[in-house]
């Protein structure tokens, strides 16, 4: 894989994106760069971009993509689907979904999973794990529905991989999305055998964003990696976990039991 600096000038005319969690972090810089590269990019979260932030981003890309919010939350089906459908029905079509949205967890103590509420490791996984499938699978079907197609990147993280203490819950989250994409990635396969609908993950390794304000590290520099599976087109890369180097990673017993080599 060749992963270049940058975005190509109008990679993405006409093509329409939809990132749930657009409005912050990498996410936000993923719409950005998409918008650059002459997407129309939807951004979806609960909470309307702040003026100051990705408010002004409209009219700073106009000659580019559009940058345009709605209102979503991933954990209520409903809102999901709605969404899902204005972006079809408003901008004619859907070439990819990247899901960034995510809850962190920080257990005051070691033993997060020991601890951790009932209600509050629901709401952990109703966003971390079943949001991503919700919005995932309205995804595919817009996209099932279309002769381009399109796919689905989730955002996954290293946690995905840990054990580390106080982490537990998160850890747990993280790994079920691994194999969320894996599965899914089947599907589309059945669904599709032609690759015309594909499902991804990005690990995206540390950056500064809405939660880790602590870390040194910009979230461009994950975009030439985005950018890259995003430039994919029918028959590219399926039920793959790709680290910001570019790097594939997989489940231990994928192979053996796909047979892939
Ligand atoms: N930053 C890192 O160091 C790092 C490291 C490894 C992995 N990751 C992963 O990278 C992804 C992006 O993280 P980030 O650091 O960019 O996060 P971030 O800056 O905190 O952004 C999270 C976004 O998700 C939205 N969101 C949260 N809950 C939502 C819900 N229920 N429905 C809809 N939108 C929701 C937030 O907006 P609202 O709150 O307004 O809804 C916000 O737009 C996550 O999956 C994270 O696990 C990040």
């Amino acid at each position: 894989m060749r992963l270049t600096r940058g975005f190509k000038r109008r990679q993405f005319q006409g093509e329409v994106f939809l990132i749930v969690g657009g409005t912050s972090g990498y996410g936000r810089e993923a719409a950005i760069h998409l918008a650059q590269g002459g997407a129309d990019v939807v951004i979806a979260a609960r909470n309307a971009p702040s003026p100051k932030g990705l408010g002004s981003l409209p009219r700073a890309f106009s000659r580019q993509g559009r940058i345009e919010f709605r209102p979503c939350d991933l954990t209520d089906e409903s809102s999901v689907e709605s969404t899902v459908r204005a972006v079809v029905a408003d901008l004619g079509r859907l070439s990819g979904c990247v899901i960034t949205a995510a809850s962190p967890y920080r257990a005051e103590r070691p033993t997060g999973l020991m601890d951790i509420p009932t209600s509050e490791w629901n709401t952990l996984i109703a966003t971390n794990v079943t949001g991503s499938l919700l919005v995932a699978r309205e995804a595919l079907r817009a996209m099932l529905s279309t002769p381009q197609g399109g796919q689905v990147v989730l955002f996954t993280s290293r946690a995905g991989w840990a054990s580390t203490l106080g982490h537990g819950p998160y850890n747990v989250s993280k790994a079920a999305l691994n194999a969320l994409c894996a599965s899914l990635a089947n599907e589309a396969q059945y669904l599709s055998p032609a690759g015309l609908v594909r499902v991804n993950a990005i690990e995206p390794g540390e950056a500064r964003t809405g939660m880790n304000a602590g870390s040194g590290v910009h979230p461009r520099v994950l975009m030439p990696l985005l950018m890259w599976l995003l430039g994919q087109r029918t028959g590219g890369p399926n039920g793959q976990v790709y680290s910001r180097d570019g790097l594939a990673l997989s489940l231990a017993y994928d192979h053996l039991v796909s047979g892939n080599p």
